[in-house]
């Protein structure tokens, strides 16, 4: 549990607030996003007009947060920073929504997790800028419509398949996938973060941590925080030896891995045979949740080739088996 967390918890939220890009061209990577909001955006101001909404999705960690951020200070906007669990009742999204000046931006972060009920009432709400609300219960109930402020709703998510239809098709201003980084776009990132944060850094170092960094941002920026703290306790200069005994003191190996996501083959390997295995069996063997195997060890994993997703189930690749330095097993049931 506690290897996950350095994707996980609010610590990062703070380390993401403070390194956040505040330009477009800060903004490294995701040239073909930043392109379409950069139409829409230009248009939706000539035409004196709110943008249409938004929905970003992609695994944790790769900027969504910060595209919003991005997005209202372009139109001069508001940015109101709100997300699915946070809206429990029909009555706490009516409030965030008749509390909307005209032109503000609406960010809803994990907007999976809004529930049906909430779901309905931000269907009009999107369309035609109303809000429905039902006074009283059974044959005397009436419905009130009021009129919404115009404003752009954002959204974010890490499991787009689980953002019903209706409401994805709502998005007309764009549904955008965020991709993992390159090597060299984290590199970039990691030497602006450390001219932000004040830390020397030569460029084969910034290499060194970018290769660990999963392809994400966060992750990265993370890392390099705690290499700066390793250097300073140790007092070093940060060189690429030094980063490699900052991060194993981590539990971080060379391509990146955690130990979370080590014992999540190591387990798929030695109790499922590599699989098939469902990913109800593998949370069970490792009491791990679901869902925090799915969006925060998976993603990687798959990405660089380790694993499969597939109808019967996860696979484990002979790439995963030569990392963990096992024998692909002979009798395996491969699809
Ligand atoms: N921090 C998080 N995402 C970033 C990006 N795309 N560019 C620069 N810094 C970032």
């Amino acid at each position: 549990m506690e290897e996950n967390a350095l994707e996980q918890n609010d610590i990062e939220v703070v380390l993401d607030r403070e390194l956040r890009p505040s330009t477009w061209d800060e903004y490294i990577g995701q040239e073909q996003i930043k392109q379409n909001l950069h139409i829409l955006l230009s248009a939706a101001k000539e035409r004196n007009h709110s943008p249409e909404h938004i929905l970003f999705y992609g695994p944790p960690g790769l900027g969504k947060t910060t595209l919003a951020h991005l997005v209202a200070k372009e139109v001069g906007a508001n940015l109101k920073v709100t997300s699915g669990p946070a809206i429990e009742k029909v009555g706490d999204l009516a409030s965030v929504l008749t509390n909307l000046l005209p032109g503000d931006i609406l960010f809803i972060d994990e907007i999976h997790r809004l529930n049906k009920a909430i779901e309905e009432v931000l269907y009009p709400a999107m369309e035609s800028g109303v809000l429905d609300i039902i006074i009283g219960k059974g044959p005397s109930a009436r419905t009130i419509q009021l009129d919404l402020p115009p404003f752009t709703l954002i959204a974010a998510t890490t499991r787009v398949a689980l953002v019903s239809s209706p409401l994805r098709s709502r998005f007309s201003g764009g549904v955008h996938q965020l991709e993992f980084y390159t090597d060299e776009e984290i590199s970039k990132i990691i030497n602006r973060s450390a001219k932000v944060l004040g830390i020397a850094l030569t460029r084969e170092s910034a290499m060194e941590i970018a290769k660990r960094s999963r392809y994400t941002p966060r992750t990265a920026n993370y890392f390099l925080k705690r290499i700066r703290d390793y250097a300073q306790v140790h007092k070093k200069d940060i060189a690429p030896p030094l980063v490699h005994e900052a991060l194993e003191l981590l539990g971080i190996d060379h391509k990146g891995l955690t130990g979370a996501d080590r014992r999540l083959l190591e387990t798929v390997a030695t109790k499922f045979n590599g699989g098939p295995v469902g990913l109800n069996s593998i949370a069970a063997a490792l009491s791990e949740d679901q869902v925090t195997i799915e969006e925060f060890n998976e993603p990687y994993l798959i990405q660089i080739g380790f694993l499969d997703r597939t109808n019967r189930g996860r696979i484990l690749t002979p790439h995963a088996y030569e990392h963990l330095g096992l024998e692909v097993p002979v009798n395996r049931t491969l699809l």
